[in-house]
C-alpha cells in the first residue's frame, strides 16, 4: 500500500476545462502546469486527470484512439512528462484516468480487428463469429467492415468492448478467461500502465474497472482476478503507484481485485446519494445535507458501515463532491450547506476527491448543449472561472471559440474573488484540507466510529481516532448531552458551537472538532 495515500487530497482536473495557455479556447496541460500552485495552496496533493490521450472525442476523450500519445489539442507528451517533473517539485502525485474496457473505433488495434484477414488483433475485441450473429443481452454492431463478424459494444457506438473473455461461455465464439486472447488484452493493458509510470506518472483511476471480463458472476470474481494480477505486478515493479476504480463495490474492487482505493459513485439512493443528491426529477429532496433537515445520516450510515468494515484494513473509499459525470453539488445545495458537506467529506476515512470548481461552488449548468457524448453531464464540464476579466480567465480566445461557454452569470463565483474573502467556500474548503493535514487522526487509515446518530434526528456525532467531530446541516440549532464529550474541547469550528461539560449546542450548518483538553 503507498503510504502518500494516508495524507492524499486529490484534485479531479477535468483538461479541456481547467486552463486554456495558447488561446485555442480548449485548456491544455501547459495549463495544469501553470495552475499547480493554486492546488498546492489549496492544499491538494495528488491529482487525477481525466484521458487526455490521443481520441476522436466522441466520449470526451473516453475513447481511447492511442493510449501513449497525447492528444494535439492538450501539447505533447513532453508536456505531460514536464506537469509530473513539475507536479513532483511541489509534493503532488498525478493519476492518468486508464480506459481498460473498450478503445475508440479509431484505435489501430481495432481498424485491424475489422479486417475479414486473420492477424494479431482480429481477438483483441469482442466479435460473435457471423455478421448475422448478435450478442445476446448487450449491445453490439454488425455491418460495419467486411469481416464476418458483430462486436459488442462496452459503451457508446464508438467504443468497441476488449476482449477479456468470457467467465460463463454460452457461444463457440466466447474466448475463455485463461485464453491467450484474453491473457494479450490484459498485457496490452499493463504495457501502457508501465509507459505512463515509467515517465513519471503514480498511478491511475480506471474507467469502469468492473467491465472487464463478460457474463462474469456476481463476484465479478474473473474481473477481480485481472485487477489482482495487476496489482502484483504494481507490487513489484511500482510499489508506490495507486489506483483508483471506478466499481462502487469496495468488498469486490478493494477485498478482490487489490484496488488500493473505490470511488463510492453517486448511484440511485446509495448512501453516498442520500447525502448530496437526494433528489427525484417531481419529489422531494431529502439529502442529509440540504437546511431543510429532511435528511436522515442512518440512510447513509447502513449502506456505508458494512462496506467500511469489510474493506478498512485492504484500502480506502473514496468520496468526491462530484465528478464529470455527475452533477455538481452547487446544483442543490448553496454555498452555506456545502461548506458542511465538504466539512464531512473531508474529515471521513479513505482518500477524498475535489472536483475542479466545486472548492467555489461552480454552478451545474442545465440544459446546455451537450459536448462530446456529456448530454446531461456536459452541465458539470464548462470552464473552470478563475477571476472576473474575459471568460472568466479561462482563455484569451472569442467566447464562441471555447470549448463550452462559461458560466457568464454575474454572480458566477471565481476564484480570486473567493481568494480574497476569508468567509468564502473556498476558505472554508482550503481550511479544511489543512486540517486534515495537521491531524493523523483525520486522514484515510484513522479509526471510524459512530457516536450519535438517530433516525430523522440532527445532530450527528462521529469519532475519527481521538478527535470526535459533530456535525448540523440543518436549519435548527440542536442541543445534546454526551457523555463522550467530557474532557474535551473545540478545536475548529464551522458556526455556531459550545461546549460546557457534556452539553453540546450546535447551530444551524454548524460542524466542530473536538480535542481532548
Ligand atoms: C466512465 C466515465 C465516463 C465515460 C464512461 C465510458 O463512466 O467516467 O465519463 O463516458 O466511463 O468510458
Ligand atoms: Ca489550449
Amino acid at each position: 500500500m503507498p503510504t502518500w495515500l494516508k495524507d492524499a487530497v486529490f484534485y479531479e482536473i477535468y483538461p479541456q476545462s481547467f486552463y486554456d495557455t495558447n488561446g485555442d479556447g480548449i485548456g491544455d496541460l501547459e495549463g495544469i502546469i501553470q495552475k499547480l500552485d493554486y492546488i498546492k495552496e489549496l492544499g491538494c496533493n495528488a491529482l487525477w486527470i481525466n484521458p487526455m490521450y490521443d481520441s476522436p472525442f466522441m466520449d470526451a476523450g473516453y475513447d481511447v484512439r492511442d493510449y501513449k500519445k497525447v492528444a494535439a489539442r492538450y501539447g505533447i507528451n513532453e508536456d505531460a512528462y514536464r506537469l509530473f517533473d513539475e507536479a513532483h517539485k511541489r509534493g503532488i502525485k498525478v493519476l492518468l484516468d486508464l480506459v481498460p474496457g473498450h478503445t475508440s473505433d479509431e484505435h489501430a488495434w481495432f481498424k485491424a480487428s475489422k479486417e475479414p484477414e486473420e492477424n494479431e488483433y482480429s481477438s483483441r475485441y469482442v466479435w460473435t463469429n457471423g455478421a448475422f450473429v448478435g450478442v445476446k443481452d448487450h449491445p453490439y454492431m454488425a455491418g460495419m467492415s467486411d469481416r464476418n463478424g458483430a462486436y459488442m459494444l462496452n459503451f457508446f457506438a464508438s467504443q468497441p468492448a476488449l476482449n477479456y473473455g468470457w467467465l460463463e461461455r454460452t457461444e463457440s465464439w466466447m474466448s475463455a478467461v485463461d485464453s491467450p486472447e484474453a491473457i494479450a488484452t490484459k498485457e496490452a493493458m499493463k504495457d501502457i500502465m508501465r509507459f505512463w509510470l515509467d515517465h513519471g506518472a503514480d498511478g491511475f483511476r480506471v474507467d469502469m474497472a468492473d467491465s472487464l471480463v463478460k457474463n462474469d458472476d456476481n463476484k465479478k470474481s474473473a474481473t477481480a482476478k485481472i485487477w489482482r494480477d495487476v496489482r502484483n505486478m504494481l507490487d513489484q515493479e511500482y510499489p508506490e503507484a495507486a489506483l483508483v476504480s471506478e466499481w462502487s463495490n469496495p468488498e469486490q474492487a478493494i477485498n478482490g481485485g487489490g484496488f488500493h482505493m473505490d470511488f463510492y459513485l453517486d448511484h440511485w439512493h446509495n448512501g453516498y446519494n442520500t447525502l448530496l443528491r437526494d433528489y427525484e426529477t417531481d419529489g422531494e429532496d431529502n439529502s442529509f445535507f440540504l437546511k431543510s433537515g429532511k435528511g436522515d445520516i442512518c440512510r447513509f450510515l447502513n449502506d456505508y458501515m458494512p462496506k467500511y468494515k469489510a474493506t478498512k484494513k485492504n484500502g480506502y473509499i473514496s468520496m468526491f463532491t462530484c465528478n464529470h459525470d455527475t452533477p455538481r453539488p452547487a446544483n442543490t445545495l448553496t454555498p452555506e450547506e456545502l461548506k458542511i458537506a465538504y466539512a464531512f467529506i473531508l474529515t471521513m476515512p479513505g482518500v477524498p476527491f475535489i472536483y475542479y470548481g466545486d472548492e467555489i461552488g461552480m454552478r451545474y449548468m442545465k440544459d446546455i448543449r451537450s459536448k462530446e457524448g456529456g448530454f446531461h453531464r456536459t452541465g458539470s464540464r464548462t470552464p473552470m472561472q478563475w477571476d472576473n476579466s474575459a471568460n472568466k480567465g479561462f482563455s484569451t480566445a472569442e467566447a464562441q471559440k471555447l470549448y463550452l461557454a462559461v458560466d457568464s452569470s454575474e454572480d458566477a463565483p471565481n476564484v480570486a474573488d473567493q481568494m480574497n474573502d476569508e468567509n468564502s467556500l473556498y476558505s472554508t474548503t482550503k481550511s479544511l484540507v489543512a486540517l486534515r493535514h495537521m491531524h493523523a487522526d483525520l486522514q484515510a487509515d484513522a479509526d471510524f466510529n459512530v457516536i450519535y446518530a438517530e433516525q430523522e434526528k440532527m445532530p450527528f456525532v462521529y469519532k475519527r481516532g481521538k478527535l470526535i467531530l459533530a456535525i448540523n446541516p440543518s436549519g435548527l440549532e440542536e442541543t445534546i448531552s454526551l457523555d463522550e464529550f467530557q474532557g474535551y474541547q473545540p478545536i475548529y469550528t464551522i458556526g455556531k458551537v459550545s461546549l460546557e461539560d457534556t452539553n453540546l449546542t450546535i447551530g444551524s450548518s454548524a460542524f466542530a472538532v473536538f480535542q481532548i483538553k
